[in-house]
C-alpha cells in the first residue's frame, strides 16, 4: 500500500505532512514519488494566496481521471483550505471522488477517517477547536533538521490575512513537551532544530506557569552537544530586547532572524493591523544589529495592498535598502474572502501590483547582491544540509545566519559541520570550498 502527499505552502504545512506520513506509516503505507501508483493521495492545502488555491483546486480536478481509473484510490484534502468557509461543501459538489475531508489540527483522526473511507463512507472533519496532540509518529524528511512546533494558530487577525479564521486562535505547547521532543530529537542525531509558530514570540501566554519564548530558548540553549536553534516566525511588534539577549548569549541559538515588515508605509501598517510604525520597526532592526552585528534578517513584503499610494510604495523600496535583508519573500497582495482588506475601498489594478513587485525585487536583488560580495574570502560555518541536484557532487548548506551556499563534496558530509570559505557569489546563491581549521 502506498500513499503520495502534495504539500503546498509554509514550513508548517512541511511539518504536517511529515506528520501525516507518520500516521500513514504507521498504518502499513510506504511513500511513492508516482502519484497514480498510489493508494491514498493527500492533498495538504495552503489559501493564503488566491493563486495558491486555483493551482490546488486544478491538481484536484486533475485526479479525477486517474481515480476512475482506480476507484480503491483514497484522496484526502487536508489543511488551511478545507477550513475556510464553504469549502468543504464546494469540495464534496465539484469533486465528489474526494473521499475525507479533514481540517488543519484534526490530523489524529485520519487513521479513522482512512478506515472508514475503506468501507465507503465519505468522511468530513474540520474543527481547529480541537488540541493538537503531537504523540503520533512523525516522517521526517528534512534531515539535519527538524521542525518542531511550539505554537499553533494566531491572535493578530492582520487584515490581509485568512490564517487566523483558518488555523484558529493561539495554543501553546507546554514547555515539556517541546523538551522531550527536542531532546528526542538530538538524541536521535538531529543537528539543526527549527522551532515554528505563526508567532513563535507570543509563545506561553496561554500557559499557566509564565513560560515564555525567551524560556524555551535558554532551555533548549542550555542543552548539550553540537547543534543549531532556529525559529519562525517573529512578528516585530512581538520581538523583546529580551529574546535579542538569549540570541546573544547562547552560541547555539542561530543569529538568523526572520522579520516580516509587510509595508515600510505607516500609514499601510497601520490599516494592515500590524501595531507597530515604520520606525518602531526601523528602530528594533538596529537593536537587533547591535547586539548581533553578524545577524542575518529576512522578511515577508507585500505590494498593492488597498490603497497603497506610490509614496507608501517608495517607503518601502526605502525600508528595504536601510534593513538591509539578506533575502525577502516578496508578493502581490491577494485579495482573501472574509478579512476585512477584502472589502476595503482602493483595490490596486494588477498591472500597478505587477509594476511594484517587479521593482521590488529588483531592489531586494541588489542588497542580496552587495551583502554576497562583502562575503567572498570569508569563512563560515556550514551544517551540510544535502544534495544540489543540479550539480554533480555538490552539496549545500546554510551559514549560521542563513546563507545557502553551494559547495563540492560527497553525501557522507550531510549532518556535518564544515568550514566553506565563499569564493563566487551570484546574487543570492554563495560558493565555495571546505577548508580545513589551519587554512
Ligand atoms: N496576500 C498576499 N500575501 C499574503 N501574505 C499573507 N496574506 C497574504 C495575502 N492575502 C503573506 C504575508 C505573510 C506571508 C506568510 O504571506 O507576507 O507574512
Ligand atoms: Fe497572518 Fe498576521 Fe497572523 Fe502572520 S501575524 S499569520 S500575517 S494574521
Amino acid at each position: 500500500m502506498k500513499y503520495f502527499i502534495h504539500t503546498y505552502g509554509c514550513q508548517m504545512n512541511v511539518h504536517d505532512s511529515e506528520k501525516i506520513a507518520g500516521i500513514l506509516e504507521g498504518m502499513g503505507y510506504v511513500a511513492t514519488s508516482v502519484q497514480d501508483e498510489a493508494d491514498i493521495v493527500v492533498f495538504n492545502t495552503c489559501c493564503i494566496r488566491e493563486t495558491a488555491e486555483q493551482k490546488i483546486y486544478g491538481h484536484i480536478g486533475a485526479l479525477k481521471k486517474v481515480k476512475m481509473r482506480n476507484p480503491d484510490m483514497i484522496v484526502v484534502v487536508c489543511g488551511c483550505m478545507s477550513q475556510q468557509d464553504g469549502v468543504a461543501q464546494k469540495i464534496r459538489e465539484s469533486y465528489p471522488f474526494v473521499d475525507i475531508i479533514l481540517g488543519t489540527s484534526n490530523l489524529n483522526s485520519l487513521k479513522d477517517a482512512v478506515q472508514d473511507a475503506k468501507r465507503r463512507k465519505h468522511c468530513v472533519k474540520v474543527d481547529f477547536e480541537q488540541y493538537a496532540e503531537e504523540d503520533f509518529n512523525q516522517s521526517r524528511t528534512s534531515y539535519p533538521n527538524a521542525w518542531v512546533n511550539i505554537n499553533y494558530g494566531c491572535n493578530n487577525f492582520c487584515t490581509y490575512c485568512i490564517v487566523p479564521y483558518v488555523r484558529g486562535r493561539e495554543r501553546s505547547r507546554p514547555l515539556s513537551d517541546i523538551m522531550t521532543e527536542v531532546k528526542t530529537l538530538l538524541s536521535e542525531g538531529y543537528k539543526e532544530i527549527t522551532l515554528l509558530g505563526q508567532n513563535v514570540n507570543s509563545y506561553g501566554h496561554d500557559l499557566p506557569d509564565g513560560e515564555d519564548f525567551p524560556t524555551l530558548l535558554k532551555n533548549i540553549g542550555e542543552l548539550p552537544g553540537k547543534f543549531r536553534l532556529r525559529f519562525m516566525t517573529s512578528h516585530p511588534k512581538d520581538l523583546s530586547q529580551e529574546v535579542i539577549d538569549v540570541v546573544a548569549k547562547y552560541p547555539n541559538i542561530c543569529n538568523n532572524i526572520h522579520l516580516p515588515v509587510q509595508s515600510g508605509s505607516t500609514e499601510i501598517l497601520k490599516r494592515m493591523n500590524r501595531r507597530y510604525t515604520r520606525d518602531d520597526y526601523l528602530n528594533l532592526i538596529q537593536k537587533i544589529r547591535q547586539k548581533l552585528p553578524n545577524a542575518g534578517i529576512t522578511t515577508d513584503i507585500m505590494v498593492g495592498f488597498p490603497g497603497e499610494t506610490e509614496q507608501d510604495f517608495l517607503d518601502t523600496l526605502d525600508l528595504v535598502k536601510q534593513a538591509k535583508y539578506s533575502s525577502a519573500f516578496c508578493f502581490i497582495y491577494s485579495r482573501r474572502k472574509g478579512t476585512p482588506a477584502y472589502s476595503m475601498p482602493d483595490q490596486i489594478p494588477y498591472e500597478v501590483k505587477r509594476d511594484r513587485i517587479t521593482r521590488l525585487l529588483a531592489c531586494q536583488n541588489e542588497v542580496t547582491k552587495e551583502i554576497s560580495a562583502a562575503m567572498i574570502n570569508n569563512k563560515y560555518e556550514v551544517l551540510v544540509e544535502g544534495a544540489n541536484n543540479h550539480y554533480a557532487n555538490t552539496m549545500c548548506g546554510r551559514t549560521e545566519s542563513g546563507r545557502l551556499v553551494n559547495f563540492k563534496c560527497d553525501e557522507s558530509y550531510v549532518g556535518q559541520f564544515v568550514t566553506v570559505q565563499i569564493e563566487k557569489a551570484k546574487s543570492a546563491t554563495l560558493w565555495g570550498r571546505i577548508v580545513t581549521e589551519e587554512e
